[in-house]
This record gives C-alpha cells, sequence and structure tokens, in this order.
C-alpha cells in the first residue's frame, strides 16, 4: 500500500512537472488583428522574444538587439517593447499556431494555441412550420445562417423591444393573447470575434390590439361577423408591417 502511495505520489508530481505550460485558447478573427499579451512581469522589460511554432516571430534584446520581425510575420506586426504586447494584423488561417514568449530570458509557462475563426454571418430569422397564421397554436421560428466556418455560435433572440436573452437556433412562440401583441422577433449570433443581429421579423401571429383598450370589452359585431374584421385587421396590420419595413 505505502509504495503504491508513494508511486502515484511520484507519478503527480512528474506530470505536474512536465505539464508546467499552460495552454490558453484565443480565438481570432480572419483578416483581423491578433493581440497577444505576456503574464505581468514585475521588473523592466530588456528583452522579448515571441515564436510562433518554435520558430522566431519577433525578437528585441535592450541596447543589443533592435526590434526585429521575422519571415510571414514582417509589414504586419508590431511589438511594444515596454509591455511586451504582439500585435498582428492581417490574420489568415495559416497563422494557426503555438505562440509563446520569452521575457528577460525567462519561458513564460503560458502559451496560447490560436483558432481561426470567420465573422458570423448576418443571421436570418424564418418561420419553420410552413403554416404559420394567426389560426396557428404554435409557430417555430429559427436563426437562420451558414455559421460552418463561425466556430463555437450563440444564439439570443428579442421579442418586440425587450432585452436579448441567451436560447437556441430555434424559438417557439405560442399562441396567446401575449403574444398576438409583439410586433416583431429579432435574433443575434454571437461567436468569440463577433456578433450580428437579424432584421426584425414581422410577427405572423400579430392581432391589432382592439382599440378602446380599458377593462370595458365592447362587443363591434355579433358572433357570426367578428371572423371576418379579425382576419382583414391581421392582413392591414402585416402590411403596415411591411410597408413601415420597406421605408
Ligand atoms: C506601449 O504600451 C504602452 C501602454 O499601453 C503605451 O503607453 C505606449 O505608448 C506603447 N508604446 C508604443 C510604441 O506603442
Ligand atoms: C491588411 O489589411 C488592411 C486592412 O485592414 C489592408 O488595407 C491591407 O492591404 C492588408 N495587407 C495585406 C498585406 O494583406
Ligand atoms: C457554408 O460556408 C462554407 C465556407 O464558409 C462553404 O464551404 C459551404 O459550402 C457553405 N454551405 C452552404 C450550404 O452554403
Ligand atoms: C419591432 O417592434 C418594436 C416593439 O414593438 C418596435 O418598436 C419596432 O419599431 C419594431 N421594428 C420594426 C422594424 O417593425
Amino acid at each position: 500500500m505505502k509504495t503504491s502511495a508513494g508511486f502515484w505520489l511520484l507519478a503527480v508530481l512528474l506530470v505536474a512537472a512536465t505539464s508546467f505550460s499552460q495552454t490558453v485558447e484565443k480565438y481570432f478573427k480572419v483578416g483581423g488583428t491578433l493581440q497577444l499579451s505576456p503574464q505581468p512581469v514585475s521588473a523592466e522589460i530588456t528583452s522579448i522574444v515571441w515564436k510562433c511554432d518554435k520558430n522566431l516571430l519577433a525578437e528585441w534584446v535592450k541596447d543589443l538587439i533592435e526590434l526585429t520581425y521575422y519571415s510571414k510575420f514582417k509589414g504586419r506586426t508590431n511589438l511594444n517593447t515596454t509591455t511586451g504586447v504582439l500585435e498582428i494584423r492581417n490574420m489568415t488561417a495559416e497563422d494557426t499556431g503555438l505562440y509563446s514568449v520569452e521575457i528577460n530570458n525567462q519561458v513564460q509557462s503560458w502559451v496560447y494555441q490560436t483558432v481561426a475563426m470567420e465573422a458570423v454571418p448576418q443571421p436570418v430569422v424564418s418561420v419553420r412550420l410552413l403554416v404559420c397564421s394567426s389560426a396557428s397554436k404554435s409557430c417555430t421560428l429559427s436563426c437562420d445562417g451558414n455559421v460552418s466556418a463561425a466556430g463555437p455560435v450563440e444564439y439570443f433572440w428579442k421579442i418586440g423591444d425587450g432585452e436579448w436573452k441567451q436560447s437556441g437556433t430555434n424559438m417557439e412562440i405560442i399562441n396567446n393573447e401575449e403574444t398576438q401583441h409583439v410586433t416583431n422577433f429579432t435574433c443575434r449570433m454571437k461567436n468569440p470575434v463577433s456578433e450580428r443581429d437579424s432584421k426584425p421579423l414581422p410577427n405572423p401571429l400579430f392581432q391589432i390590439p382592439s382599440f378602446p383598450s380599458s377593462s370595458s370589452p365592447t362587443t363591434v359585431s355579433d358572433d357570426t361577423e367578428s371572423e371576418a374584421p379579425v382576419t382583414l385587421g391581421v392582413v392591414i396590420g402585416s402590411l403596415a408591417t411591411v410597408v413601415a419595413f420597406c421605408l
């Protein structure tokens, strides 16, 4: 038992020693700028070496080596020699890699694994089921767009002028009095490097609120005729929204 415990302790120590460097994932937008910061150092910075996949990227040693950029990073990189912060413009998918830094001749334990991704597309809200009208019990809206190159995407929905709420790609709307008074629905796509909103979709379940919205319900017509004005109202309402939309 004792030897076993000792063995495991040794194993744990060995693993801890070899995995001393910690990898941090860093997303960048294709065509955008990547900014990497070293861990804070207390002393004045007198030398900096940034590497990408073990190849020299940028180098500077106070009073000894002028600020130098290497290979594909020339002409689009900036190293701030006071802070050690590295900035690379016009990032492409080929710049994906493991970035590490040495400050004052000390290899820092943090390394950055960079991951390329495209900005999210402008989403479009569409109605999932073919049949969705004021007569439907519920409808499903979906937030559409080609996100195949956009990495992990989060979805948010906004009801009318309400707050953004995180949710899935689809949103079910139940046909009740509350929903009927909502004018439109908007969705948002967000990934680590971008976010975009759809145009508001006019509510397919919209019903014109009855005018005297006070408590006394005014009966405009008898039961047999009440269907027609509602339908007409919905049509006019949708038209009004569409017209407002186009202006
Ligand atoms: C380096 O960064 C510091 C702090 O952000 C800033 O004050 C300074 O102007 C930067 N130097 C250069 C050359 O950009
Ligand atoms: C880098 O991107 C800028 C716009 O951000 C563009 O003007 C420039 O031509 C690009 N440079 C290269 C080398 O692609
Ligand atoms: C989605 O976008 C990727 C590239 O970003 C493209 O290769 C693919 O064909 C697109 N898919 C559709 C269905 O448009
Ligand atoms: C969407 O609904 C909100 C709240 O009713 C309204 O303020 C906004 O103008 C509507 N937008 C469009 C484009 O219809």
